[in-house]
């Protein structure tokens, strides 16, 4: 192997620079040429690549956001997109390609190896932590920390007014976000699209809170089924019904998905795109390099895409004990 490629695809995430940085400098330690291909698989496809050196990743491992730029390609999504992509990659004698993103992008990797068969391997980057595979997602711990920030901004101004108030997080259909978010900022009740959430029992809960908390905080998963924290909020006043308290919602939206990120997410980040490297260079393929109990794993994205990371129980039951 001597050319290789890296791309970011899907959601940008704090710490996919770190990966891009150590996915370049391992690749230039190899003496292997590297490539950076310029907004995902939508890049590869119009042919969006330049060669990279060491010094074209420096000052970047603390920065969000993503140096190659960062797209949802619906092109890539049809064979001819997927024909033209492998063109491209066959033009510039790319050997093996890393592709640094969540589920989508390895769905399109998964797909792309079968059918061309080019050596592919994947960097968890998304907020969300719904990748099976690894402990944590590149972008995850930092997202929770720019969230929880809020929140304790949040908790200042509703402990001051006396008001319940309804925070959503980010995290597409998983709950992670939120959990985290729910244990660190002490949320009285945490929503998330993973378990069913009883509103008579919150409402119950709320009322008899209120002898002893002036103001409460909810944190309210983007992906629950309940709906929306406007929606659960109104739903929640209803049955309260109690005129003396006053209800808002804040939704915390993109501004998880940037900042500086974590001292954990540059490390992991580090680790995967050294990984993914690694495996290139053993032949390694079609899989996701993630870091499980500490250590790093190669997982099929088969498994990363159609196995599913539950919550872990203790978290949610943590939430519901700390509230009393
Ligand atoms: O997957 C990351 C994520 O931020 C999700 O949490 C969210 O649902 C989605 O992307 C938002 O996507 P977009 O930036 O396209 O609005």
């Amino acid at each position: 192997m001597k050319k290789i490629a890296v791309f970011t695809s899907g959601g940008d995430a704090p710490g996919m620079n770190a990966c891009i940085r150590a996915v370049v400098r391992t690749s230039i330690f190899y003496g292997l040429e590297i490539y950076g291909i310029s907004y995902g698989f939508d890049g590869m496809i119009k042919g969006g690549f330049k060669r990279m050196q060491s010094n074209s990743v420096s000052n970047i491992v603390q920065r969000g956001g993503t140096i190659l730029k960062s797209a949802r390609s619906e092109e890539f999504m049809t064979k001819e997109g997927r024909q033209k992509a492998y063109d491209q990659l066959k033009e510039h004698e790319i050997e093996g390609v890393v592709a640094i993103g969540g589920d989508g992008t390895f769905t399109g990797a998964k797909v792309f190896f079968e059918e061309f068969g080019i050596p592919i391997i994947g960097c968890p980057g998304t907020i969300d932590n719904d990748i099976y595979g690894t402990d944590y997602t590149i972008g995850f711990d930092t997202a929770v920390n720019t969230a929880l920030e809020a929140i304790d901004k949040i908790r200042d101004t509703a402990a001051a007014h006396d008001r319940i108030f309804f925070v959503e997080v980010m995290g597409r259909d998983s709950g992670y976000i939120a959990v985290e978010c729910g244990i660190g900022g002490g949320a009285e009740f945490v929503f998330v699209p993973e378990t069913e959430t009883d509103l008579k029992k919150v409402v119950k809960s709320l009322k008899s809170l209120r002898k002893s908390k002036s103001s409460s905080l909810i944190v309210v998963a983007e992906g629950d089924e309940e709906g929306t924290a406007e929606y659960i909020m109104e739903k929640v006043k209803g049955k309260l019904n109690d005129a003396d308290k006053e209800f808002k919602v804040t939704t915390l939206g993109h501004i998880q998905r940037g900042g500086n990120p974590t001292a954990r997410d540059r490390v992991l980040a580090s680790r995967c795109g050294m990984a993914a490297v690694d495996g290139l260079i053993a032949g390694k393929s079609n899989c996701m390099a993630g870091v499980v109990n500490g250590d790093v794993i190669y997982t099929p994205f088969e498994d990363c895409i159609g196995k599913t990371k539950p919550l872990k129980e203790d978290h949610l039951k943590l939430i519901e004990i700390l509230s009393i």
